[in-house]
């Protein structure tokens, strides 16, 4: 090999070297090759059928292996406490404080070019429900700021639901079916069925209604399903019915829908405006925000917001029961609120919260009412029985009755139970007492309800599988040893007892519904 070939071979050989040195550096130096970080603002954003959107918002820094930031989702804003992985595969876990107890929520992703595809399950025995977020400008889903609320005052009382109030609401039955098509169905068939004669008159449309995004003044907006609300309440109103609606105090609905936070007075106006006759202001989102010990000057906010527009609006408070809510709802201006969590469409889930009530006796008056939560009679999920049961309970007990079935079309024996107007009467009973339970044996429980006048209502249940003679004896449900007069509610009968005892057969599940005057 000559001298001249061997310089040529390590000149070529050092320029090839150059260019791979410099092939490799460049991307180095420009990032190019580092691993992808997950750092920034995503969203999964659903569409609904109404025009909306269903989102869930991940504002995430990836430092190394460690994720922080937060999780929104539907009414629900969680700090991530705890990651693994990075953009290849990754978790968080995310919890927030709500009342006293933690909510968490878990992810599991990965980054799939710019997106980053996610599943997560309601609980570990679940299918996972899987997602994918895009990146969003940074502050998109932030939560807002948290307002100071009002010191405390007496909201006086507005001179409404003198009796526990009677109509329909969306929500058991149709959940997000709810449009201004079904509402007007339903104003037509109660109009006509016998139910508005009945008493049930208010109309309510449940969660689900609201638009994307306010207007440009900040005017809540109804989405796609609701298109004229003002018109919607002409219509219900022509029928001689009321209409209600729903909303939250926080920045989000249960449903993850628009709620009131920060605009309680203009919405409060908007409903007036529209023509509303009561309104559910529902906790949901509010619980990213406030404390339980705050919710009675949230709720006052919108006692007030609402007797400030001027017009008579029923206020209906949702927040589950918590912090002993009957001890201060009338006090924040409500006219009702809710004792419990959610009621379904189950014997288990009626009774647990039916027969759970007795201790909330004495809270009930005239304008201010304990809710059980709306009525799933007619639904499907139980026996004529125990529709029956659930119908004689929430009567002794003073309850709301908003009917949650299809009015439209009812069964007969729907018919029997929900337009039994000596049953109504007894809900509706002007003393405004809430009746107690005064009898227990293992699964049988006789309840009494002081009625005005001096009669009794007298509901005789059996929890039991099996059918039971239960005895009544009057002398210890608070009469003499005699009475005057028994009728039967159910088989409408009067019956003859001249003795101090009266034994009745129950059903299983089922419920014996007597007035008895002394
Ligand atoms: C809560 C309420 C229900 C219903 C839903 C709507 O769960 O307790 O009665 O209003 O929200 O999202």
């Amino acid at each position: 090999m000559s001298e001249t070939h061997t310089r040529v071979c390590s000149q070529i050989l050092r320029t090839v070297v150059i260019v791979v040195i410099v092939c490799l550096a460049i991307p180095l130096a420009s990032g190019q090759n580092a691993k992808p970080n997950l750092t920034g603002n995503w969203a999964v954003k659903t569409p609904r059928n109404d025009g909306t959107f269903s989102k869930v918002y991940f504002d995430l820094k990836q430092d190394g292996t460690k994720i922080t930031g937060t999780i929104r989702s539907t009414q629900f804003y969680y700090q991530i406490s705890e990651s693994t992985g990075d953009a290849d595969g990754f978790t968080v876990t995310g919890s927030m404080k709500d009342g006293g107890s933690t909510r968490t929520v878990k992810y599991e992703g990965k980054l799939v070019g710019d997106e980053l595809h996610l599943s997560t399950r309601r609980r570990p025995e679940d299918k996972p429900t899987e997602s994918i977020a895009k990146r969003v400008p940074d502050g998109e889903g932030a939560l807002p700021a948290k307002l100071p609320l009002p010191t405390l005052h007496k909201v006086p009382y507005n001179g409404l639901a003198k009796t526990p109030p009677m109509g329909w609401n969306s929500w058991n039955q149709f959940k997000s079916r709810v449009s201004d098509e079904l509402v007007r169905g339903v104003a037509d068939a109660i109009a006509t069925n016998g139910m508005k004669e009945a008493g049930y008159v208010y109309i309510n449309i449940d969660d689900t209604w609201e638009g994307e995004q306010r207007d440009a003044q900040g005017n809540i907006t109804t989405n796609s399903k609701f298109p004229d609300m003002k018109a919607l309440a002409d219509y219900v109103h022509s029928k001689g019915l009321k209409l209600g609606i729903y909303t939250s105090p926080g920045p989000n609905t249960c449903a993850g829908y628009e709620g009131s936070y920060g605009h309680e007075d203009q919405d409060a106006r908007t409903f007036a405006a529209w023509g509303i006759d009561y309104v559910k202001y529902d906790w949901c989102g509010a619980r990213t925000l406030y404390t339980n010990e705050e919710m009675p000057a949230v709720y006052q906010k919108f006692g007030d917001a609402l007797q400030k527009t001027g017009r008579p609006i029923v206020y209906s408070l949702c927040q589950y029961g918590n912090l002993e809510v009957w001890k201060w709802g009338a006090d924040v201006g409500g006219n009702l609120w809710r004792t419990t969590g959610d009621i379904s469409d189950r014997w288990d889930s009626m009774t647990r919260i039916g027969f759970g009530q007795n201790d909330h006796a004495p809270f009930a008056t005239i304008g201010h009412w304990n809710d059980p939560d709306m009525m799933e009679v007619g639904n499907g999920g139980m026996t004529a029985d125990e529709y029956k049961t659930h119908m004689a309970l929430w009567s002794i007990l003073a309850a709301p009755l908003l009917a949650g079935n299809d009015v439209r079309n009812m069964t007969q024996a729907t018919k029997d139970i929900l337009l039994n107007r000596e049953v109504i009467a007894i809900d509706q009973d002007k003393g405004g007492m809430q009746g107690k339970r005064v009898w227990q044996s293992g699964e049988q429980e006789i309840w009494v309800r002081d009625l005005a006048g001096g009669d009794k209502a007298v509901g005789v249940f059996n929890r039991g599988a099996a059918a039971a003679d239960i005895t009544l004896k009057w002398a210890d449900l608070g009469f003499k040893n005699k009475v005057k007069q028994v009728k039967d509610l159910w088989e409408h009968k009067d019956i003859k007892v001249d003795t101090a005892e009266y034994k009745v057969t129950v059903p299983s599940h089922g419920a014996a519904f007597f007035r008895v005057g002394k």
